[in-house]
């Protein structure tokens, strides 16, 4: 089902359809909501506290229409303490809305964004409600071919009705971006991985180029060329070549060095003769939530027109078993020239990142590099699914990451890097080894991928517990939660446009 279309129109009471109302606590209502209550005789507000509906924080109270109107229904949705609002709230309560609106089967509603103590919605509040309700409306049924009667979704179309609605309509023209972003990050995460082959993921980025975004694309034989061990001795057991796709977007001065996102792609994770338990394995589709996180972030950078110069890279391979597929013991030559022995093949995601890292800054000298992979089993064991693990060389970075994690909901949590854990990693016959054993595994996984980022400022994210397999909230009931992408967005608005 496509996502909810959103726009916003000037305050005002729809004469026919569904129309949602908010409530705030003590089911106080705004001015516009009033107005209809007053209209039809105090019915609207009678209705309410028949309900006992208190206007407590997302809480839903659906309604037949008022006599005297000629709407349908009422939905109202309780707005809380409006004061108490922080910033992701209002995403939030554009999803608990869609979310209502999807129960109710509703194709179409109107809602009166208006808070009951007078004070105006603002712009980005509102845009912010708009990517809540299209996000929540998200879903992958793309290969349900029998979809019954009265499951047939229906899109939604939500009229968004306020005062300061130029503004907000404003506003919403780059947020529908970031939020298209998202949902590119969730379809390609949700692929099944025979359709979603490194050549189909590179030729999907390959639609940015409309945005305006620079395209390339780096071949087995581009990187051998290169040297890039690490990365094609994780891809020699599988049938399907390798890429490497670099986008570019230059929306900054000229003379500034670009800043870069680089995404761990795996498209199926097997573990390579390491193998994986049956168990679960089909959700290693999503082995690629990394790469997916960047080239819907660059699509919405792109699609907003960000003041910045960005440099998205992924490094898209298949780890398979087979006669051709690398060894426990092996040891490859990475493009750095630093040498590996593979203890694990199961390691495969710092192995990808170890070449494409180095790539980036040896061809673009960035300010600095940010990865994204679901690259450890061990960080769902320590933070679970609610925060990504975050490691990075600058205290800077790592704060402005943390802030923007607390405002967009996609939260962070910094855990340490040092010397006794790099030399967990320290091989006894080539320079590194691609396991350090059970014990801190997030973070000797986070020591591997440091040493190929040759001292240019660096963060890590491990997003093995958010990218994928990803929590029921109010805005996401996917599988695939396209976590970053308004992580990022976010991050490079606040710090980098100017
Ligand atoms: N892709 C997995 C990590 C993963 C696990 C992602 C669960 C999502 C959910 C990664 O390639 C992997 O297999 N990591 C190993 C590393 C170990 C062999 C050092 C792990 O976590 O067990
Ligand atoms: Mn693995
Ligand atoms: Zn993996």
């Amino acid at each position: 089902m496509p996502p909810a279309q959103i726009s916003y129109q000037k305050s005002g009471l729809p004469e026919t359809g569904t129309l949602v109302v908010l409530s705030g606590d003590g089911a106080a209502l705004g001015p516009a909501a009033a107005g209809l209550d007053a209209a039809t005789g105090g019915t609207l507000g009678r209705a309410i506290s028949a309900a006992a509906f208190k206007g407590k924080l997302f809480a839903t109270l659906d309604l037949l229409a008022p006599a005297g109107s000629l709407l349908d229904r009422v939905i109202v949705i309780g707005l809380g303490k409006p004061e108490d609002l922080k910033e992701f709230d209002w995403t939030r309560l554009g999803g608990v809305i869609a979310g209502r609106l999807g129960e109710a089967k509703a194709s179409a509603a109107a809602l009166l964004l208006e808070r009951p103590d007078g004070i105006a919605v603002d712009a980005d509040q509102a845009a912010d409600v708009g990517l809540g309700a299209m996000l929540r409306s998200y879903t992958f049924d793309r290969y349900k071919t029998k979809k019954k009667d009265d499951e047939a979704p229906k899109s939604l179309k939500l009229t968004i009705s306020m005062d300061g609605h130029a503004a907000a309509k404003k506003a919403w023209g780059a947020r529908e971006g970031v939020g298209e972003g998202v949902v590119i990050a969730r379809d390609l995460v949700s692929e099944p991985p025979n359709v979603l082959s490194p050549e189909e993921f590179a030729k999907r980025c390959k639609a940015l180029e409309k945005l305006g975004v620079e395209i390339d694309i780096l071949t087995e034989k581009d990187m051998k060329k290169l040297g890039m061990g690490a990365l094609l001795g994780v891809s020699q057991g599988s049938a399907r070549p390798p890429r490497l796709v670099v986008m570019k977007w230059m929306g900054g001065k000229e003379k500034d060095k670009p800043i870069s996102f680089i995404g761990k792609g795996v498209v199926f994770d097997t573990g390579g003769i390491s193998i994986k338990p049956a168990q679960g394995m089909e959700d290693m589709k999503g082995d690629m939530a990394g790469a997916a996180c960047v080239t819907g972030l660059m699509h919405a950078l792109a699609s907003r027109k960000a003041k910045a110069n960005v440099i998205g890279a992924i490094g898209v391979v298949e780890n398979m078993p087979d006669g051709a597929a690398q060894r426990p013991g092996d040891i490859v030559t990475s493009m750095s020239g630093q040498t590996i022995e593979i203890i694990n093949t199961d390691a495969e995601g710092r192995l990808v990142l170890a070449d494409v890292l180095w790539y980036i800054q040896d061809r673009y000298k960035p300010e600095f590099m940010l990865d994204l992979a679901t690259l450890t089993g061990a960080v769902l064991v320590a933070l679970g699914k609610t925060h990504a693990g975050l490691f990075s060389t600058s205290d800077d970075l790592a704060d402005k990451l943390s802030k923007a994690g607390q405002a967009t909901g996609e939260t962070v949590w910094r855990l340490p890097l040092g010397p006794e854990y790099d030399k967990m990693i320290d091989s006894q016959w080539a320079d590194v080894k691609n396991s350090g054993g059970r014990y801190a595994g997030s973070i000797t996984g986070a020591q591997f991928i440091k040493r190929f980022a040759n001292d240019v400022p660096w963060v890590h994210l491990d997003i093995a517990g958010t990218g994928m397999d990803a929590p029921q909230t109010e805005i996401s009931k996917s599988w695939a939660s396209g976590w970053g992408v308004r992580l990022l967005d976010r991050f490079v608005k606040d710090n980098y446009e100017g």
